[in-house]
């Protein structure tokens, strides 16, 4: 039976609103920053970054992106439910009994254990054409993945000789977004050398990956002739500003990423409150002078932090206001007082750009001690996304 309440969730006041042009625009970014004859894998774990890994997916192959990055195996039969045909890595965590279900949709395994192989290899030895699978090598991440020199003997494995082919070898940066670029040059050489030891052995592999966003922008030697951007597309470099400043990085470009995700919410009250009144939970906030004070509906059961109490600011008509009180689960208070004109209904941006003012996504991170990664993931399922 048709849902007949589904259509007002767009009537929530609070959304999450998604620019696919934006998204369009930064993979053009990306796409600049290789060479043309690099693939791109887009990464679109955990729900895109929190931006609908259905729809941004859909997007990104409209624009001819064809290779999918998830983390688990139900996110990519997510995907491919809703019709996305090309190749999906599932990258994450992987246990034997999970395989059946991998290779009924149809999913590419990240391989990070030759047990791994053995069992899927055994699932796969009927099947007419080999299997393919990704190998994840460890070079330094301290992850997931074999060590360089379990790489060989896995790819002359019998497994390898019927059942599994291997499309591509990769592995993980662990700080490429890090100020120093030595350690990232050092796992860039020990795969290298990996990629070396395959070639050597005349062993037909056609793809090598290692770069995440930070090395396609700052590390041509990671981008072999595949790379797996994600938080990029997003619009946002995991490069914090004064690091790309002070930058000892001779291949650091800068570039001119948009940010793809607004956070907004909407003015449900405003109370005047005296001089001397306490606001939220715990009483950790006082006003000084009489206040104005306005009501949002959103709070850390959105996925708008808890941390941000006392600390975070919000756009509303143009301007910077400040968070007053703890952040509760579903209502945030700011101070209005310096804005006489806002009124119930008023748009609130908590994330995103009104007018000339912007908050980003990476601003909300270091007022709660995280990363932008955090920010957007967190944005709960209670959150409509809404896409332009
Ligand atoms: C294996 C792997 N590759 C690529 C990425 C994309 O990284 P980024 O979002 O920094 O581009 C991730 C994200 O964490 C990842 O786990």
């Amino acid at each position: 039976m048709p849902n007949r309440f589904s259509s007002l969730s767009h009537d929530s006041p609070t959304l999450a609103t998604i620019d696919l042009a934006a998204l369009a625009h930064n993979l053009t970014v990306a796409r600049q920053s290789i060479p043309a004859s690099c693939e791109i894998l887009a990464v679109v774990k955990a729900d895109a970054y929190g931006h609908g890994a259905v729809a941004v997916s859909k997007r990104l192959a409209q624009l001819g992106v064809s290779r999918f990055g998830v983390a688990t195996i139900q996110e990519g039969i997510t995907l491919r439910e809703a019709g996305i045909q090309g190749p999906i890595l599932v990258m994450g965590a992987l246990f034997p009994d999970q395989l059946p279900d991998l290779l009924a949709a149809g999913l590419t395994p990240v391989v990070h254990d030759p047990a791994i192989a053995d069992r899927l290899a055994s699932l796969a030895r009927s099947r007419p054409e080999p299997y393919p699978v990704h190998i994840k090598v460890d070079t330094g991440m301290g992850r997931l993945g074999l060590a360089p020199d379990q790489v060989l003997s896995l790819l002359q494995s019998p497994s390898f000789k019927g059942p599994l082919k291997a499309d591509a070898l990769m592995t993980h940066l662990a700080d490429a977004d890090g100020p120093d670029p030595d350690y990232t040059r050092i796992q860039i050489a020990r795969f290298q050398s990996v990629v070396g030891q395959v070639e050597a052995a005349g062993l037909s592999v056609p793809f090598f990956h290692a770069a995440n966003s930070a090395a396609i922008l700052r590390h041509p030697s990671a981008h072999f002739n595949m790379v797996r951007p994600g938080l990029m597309l997003y619009g946002y470099q995991s490069l914090p500003a004064d690091t790309a400043a002070s930058s000892n990085l001779a291949d650091h470009k800068p570039a001119l990423l948009t940010p793809i995700l607004t956070l907004s919410t909407r003015v449900v009250q405003i109370r005047n409150l005296g001089q001397g009144e306490s606001i939220s939970y715990n009483r950790t906030y006082r006003t000084s002078r009489p206040s104005r004070i306005a009501i949002l509906p959103i709070g850390y059961a959105d996925g708008y932090s808890r941390l941000l109490s006392n600390r975070g600011q919000v756009l509303i008509k143009g301007s910077r206001v400040g968070i007053v009180g703890r952040v509760c689960m579903d209502m945030t208070m700011v101070d209005v007082t310096c804005l006489p004109t806002a009124a119930v209904g008023d748009e609130v941006v908590l994330i995103g750009r009104q007018g000339e003012a912007q908050i980003s996504a990476a601003e909300v991170a270091a007022w709660t001690d995280t990363i932008p990664y955090e920010v957007l993931c967190a944005i709960g399922p209670r959150v409509p996304r809404v896409y332009r």
